[in-house]
C-alpha cells in the first residue's frame, strides 16, 4: 500500500511548531509540496527553511486571513490536495460553569470555526473538482470530561462531530477524518507534563509513555496517502491506550 505523497500539495495550519511542524515535515519527507501557516511570521519562516516548505502567516480565526492563506496556497502550489486543521488553543482553564464569553468564543473561533472555514475554502477552490483529504486535529478530551479544560474539550467534541458531518457530505470527492491525541509533549500542553506531572500521566497509559509529535505525524501520513483511501468520517485515537486503561 502506497504511503507516499509525491505530486500532492498540502496546507498545515499551526505548522510552525509542535504537532503541526512534525506533520508538515513528514509530508515533505513523503514527497508532498507543503505550505505551513501560523500567526508569527518569524517562526513560520524559520520552520519553513528548516523543513523545506512554503509559509504564509496569519490568524486562522480571522476569515480574511484564511482566505489569503488558502489563496496563496492554491496560487503557489497549484491546489490543496491535503488540508490539516491543526492550529488549536485553550485559553481558559477552570470550570465551564464559570467560563467567560471572550475566552469561550476564542476557543471555538480557533478550534471549530477555523477548521470549517478552511475546509470550505479548500473545498470550493480545489477539492470539489479535484478531490482531497481533510485531517482535523482534535483530542481525546473530546470524548470525556476534565475538571479544568472543559471548554477546550467541548470545542474538540464539536470538531469530532464536524468531521463526521463533513465526512458524510464531501464523499466521494473528499475524505475527512480527525486525529485525537492524548498527552503529547509540546508548548501547548506544557502545563500538563512539566515537572513530574508527565511521568504520572505516562504511568496511566498502558504503553507507559507520553506521545511524541512523530506519533501523530505518522498517522496523518497514513490517512493522507492512498493507504487511507477507504476511511472517512472517523475519529482515530492516538493515546498510548489511555482511553482503555483499567478503571481504578
Ligand atoms: N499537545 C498535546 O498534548 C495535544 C493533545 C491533543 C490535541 N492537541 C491538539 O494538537 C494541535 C496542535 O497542538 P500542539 O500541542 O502542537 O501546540 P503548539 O506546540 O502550541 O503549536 C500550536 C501551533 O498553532 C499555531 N497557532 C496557535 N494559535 C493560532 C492561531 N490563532 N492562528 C494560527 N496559528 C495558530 C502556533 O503558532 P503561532 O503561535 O505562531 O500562531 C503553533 O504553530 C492543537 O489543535 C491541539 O489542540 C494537542
Amino acid at each position: 500500500m502506497d504511503l507516499r505523497l509525491d505530486g500532492k500539495t498540502a496546507l498545515v495550519t499551526g505548522g510552525s511548531r509542535g504537532i503541526g511542524k512534525a506533520i508538515a515535515k513528514a509530508f515533505v519527507e513523503s514527497g508532498a509540496e507543503v505550505m505551513i501557516t501560523s500567526r508569527k511570521a518569524e517562526s513560520c519562516e524559520e520552520t519553513a527553511n528548516e523543513i523545506g516548505c512554503l509559509w504564509e502567516a496569519g490568524h486562522v480565526g480571522n476569515p480574511e486571513d484564511a482566505e489569503r492563506i488558502v489563496g496563496a496556497t492554491v496560487e503557489r502550489l497549484g491546489g490543496v490536495d491535503i488540508l490539516v486543521n491543526n492550529a488549536g488553543t485553550g485559553p481558559y482553564n477552570g470550570p465551564v460553569i464559570d467560563a467567560d464569553l471572550p475566552r469561550w468564543n476564542k476557543t471555538f473561533e480557533v478550534n471549530l470555526t477555523a477548521p470549517l472555514v478552511f475546509s470550505q475554502l479548500c473545498w470550493n477552490q480545489h477539492m470539489k473538482e479535484n478531490g482531497g483529504v481533510i485531517i482535523n486535529i482534535a483530542s481525546v478530551g473530546g470524548f470525556g470530561t476534565h475538571p479544568h479544560i472543559g471548554v477546550y474539550d467541548i470545542s474538540k467534541a464539536a470538531l469530532i462531530h464536524l468531521t463526521k458531518q463533513l465526512g458524510a457530505e464531501l464523499g466521494p470527492q473528499a475524505r475527512v477524518n480527525v486525529l485525537c491525541p492524548g498527552l503529547v509533549k509540546t508548548d501547548l500542553s506544557r502545563f500538563l507534563w512539566e515537572g513530574d506531572k508527565g511521568d504520572e500521566v505516562a504511568k496511566m497509559y498502558p504503553l507507559e509513555r507520553l506521545g511524541e509529535v512523530e506519533d501523530i505525524a505518522a498517522a496523518a501520513c497514513w490517512l493522507a496517502a492512498d493507504s487511507g483511501q477507504w476511511i472517512t468520517g472517523q475519529a482515530i485515537v492516538l493515546d498510548g491506550g489511555g482511553m482503555v486503561k483499567f478503571s481504578e
